[in-house]
């Protein structure tokens, strides 16, 4: 495999780098309203960066929320047409003082990169746009058709890249969606994901008394709304992992037993993943499942915050007037979102306590996903990861959610391809994400070899 393309990331590393050093200082936090210029920032610097290596039609798509990005270079005649598909936008950095460098202030170690947002999504979107200007320079042109889309409100579950995909835009048209924001099995095996869990993310909210009151002089007779919020939590899931709303589990469709098989030959070590990367006494959840299926293919309730009463340090005798649980849900094919939301805000509401009044809201939601693996994109993909890495790809689900993914099936009939360079103990969403340079580099040689390898299909 020696393509000019990959010669030329190979010569251009240390920039692609730096490059990617400026796009992590933007702090593109998309659920603060105080980041929202700075989402908007990291918009036009990928744009700019799209107009100078040869994309054409480069602008910011408006939405209700933070702008998406397009981009195309369509002169490709009588190739395939690629979408491609991440995020500029990343979480927030709590808990700060955990991070052993700044999170705006990209860091190399022990040859990884550390920033919030390295791996999820910045650094791998960097590498999409890095194989196409190895592709532009060396190719003067593309050899297949593409198409970018980017989006900033991925990590809130935010509608404004659903409502314009809904729209079936004539910019969407295209014949396979690619999608770098997942990650390999484990170090130096190539990996597809090929299946995704969907969500609802919902809020909690029980009021009891119409004010705060003091706990000394109202105790014993004011509702306590932490109280009941805690009997409602405990009545949503049993001490083994099973789920207590009724009907939620109806419909699931299973694994095939072909896929569990390959699932039982992919190298995990359990005793591993609970040292090392969950770092707990003992694991959780259903029993009868293994780890892979209970995190891929089983649907899952948990509780990400309690806001309400006192919280300051010392102590605060008072009876709070409300409390509120911040709950979601994971789905597997074979739930919906709609459905599953009524089930859980009736359930609620039937096991509510007496003298608090309870309040369900949803916030978002995706549905869950499985691609197709027969078809040409899937092929080449793994032709072109076998190149770089030199082994055959594991195919494997992910129990995140990229919402996008399913949409890109339902309005536009696009199959995707996840092709994604992430490792399980990356720290995404936590303190001291990385990204492995390693990943980075071969990353953007993989996408590079895809690219070339769709060029060759009929
Ligand atoms: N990139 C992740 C999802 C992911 C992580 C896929 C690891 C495969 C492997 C994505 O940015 C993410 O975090 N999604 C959110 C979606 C939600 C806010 C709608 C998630 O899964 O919580
Ligand atoms: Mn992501
Ligand atoms: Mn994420």
């Amino acid at each position: 495999m020696s393509s000019a393309a990959i010669s030329f990331c190979r010569q251009h590393n240390v920039r692609f780098l730096d490059e990617l050093k400026n796009f992590l200082r933007i702090p593109s936090i998309s659920t603060l309203p105080e980041h929202a210029a700075d989402c908007r920032k990291a918009a036009d610097f990928i744009a700019t960066e799209l107009r100078r290596i040869g994309m054409e039609n480069v602008r910011l798509i408006e939405t209700t929320g933070h702008p998406l990005v397009y981009a195309d270079w369509l002169h490709a005649t009588g190739k395939h047409t690629a979408l491609i598909y991440g995020h500029y936008d990343v979480q927030p950095t709590d808990p700060i003082d955990e991070w052993i460098s700044p999170p705006f202030e990209p860091t190399e170690r022990n040859g990884n990169i550390y920033a919030r947002g390295a791996v999820d999504d910045k650094g791998q979107v960097w590498a999409q746009i890095k194989s196409l200007e190895a592709l532009f320079a060396t190719g003067g042109g593309l050899p297949v058709n593409v198409r970018c889309i980017f989006e900033g409100e991925e990590e809130v579950g935010g509608e404004g890249i659903a409502d314009y995909v809904a729209s079936k835009p004539p910019e969407l048209k295209a014949d396979f969606a690619l999608v770098s924001d997942t990650e390999l099995f484990a170090p130096n095996l190539p990996t597809l994901c090929v299946g995704l869990r969907g969500m609802i993310y919902t809020e909690l909210e029980v009021r009891g008394a119409k004010t705060d009151l003091h706990s000394g002089v109202y105790g014993g007779a004011a509702p306590n709304p932490f109280f009941s919020l805690a009997q409602i939590l405990a009545k949503l899931k049993d001490e083994n992992g099973h789920i207590l709303i009724p009907g939620f589990y109806d419909g699931i469709i299973p694994p095939s037993p072909e896929e569990l098989k390959a699932w039982a030959s992919l190298p995990f070590d359990e005793e591993q993943y609970r040292l090392h990367e969950v770092g707990s006494t003992q694991l959780v959840g259903e029993a009868g499942y293994s780890v892979l299926e209970r995190t891929w293919a089983r649907p899952t309730l948990d509780v990400h915050g309690m806001p309400g009463g006192f919280i300051g340090a010392g102590a605060k005798t008072v009876i709070p007037a409300k409390a509120m649980a911040k709950v979601s849900m994971r789905l597997v094919p074979g739930m919906t979102p709609q459905k599953t939301y009524e089930l859980y805000a009736n359930y609620v509401r039937k096991i509510a306590p007496a003298g608090v009044e309870v309040e369900t809201r949803l916030i978002h939601q995706g549905d869950a996903c499985l691609v197709t693996v027969n078809n040409p994109y899937i092929q080449a993909a793994t032709h072109a990861l076998f190149e770089v890495w030199g082994k055959e790809t594991v195919f494997i689900r992910s129990g995140g959610s990229i919402p996008i993914v399913g949409d890109f099936d339902k309005h536009l009939g696009l199959p995707s391809v996840m092709m994604g360079f992430g490792l399980p103990d990356d720290n995404i969403h936590a303190p001291n994400e990385k990204f492995h340079l390693k990943n980075f580099q071969l990353g953007i040689e993989s996408l590079v070899r895809f690219f070339e390898e769709v060029a060759n299909i009929k």
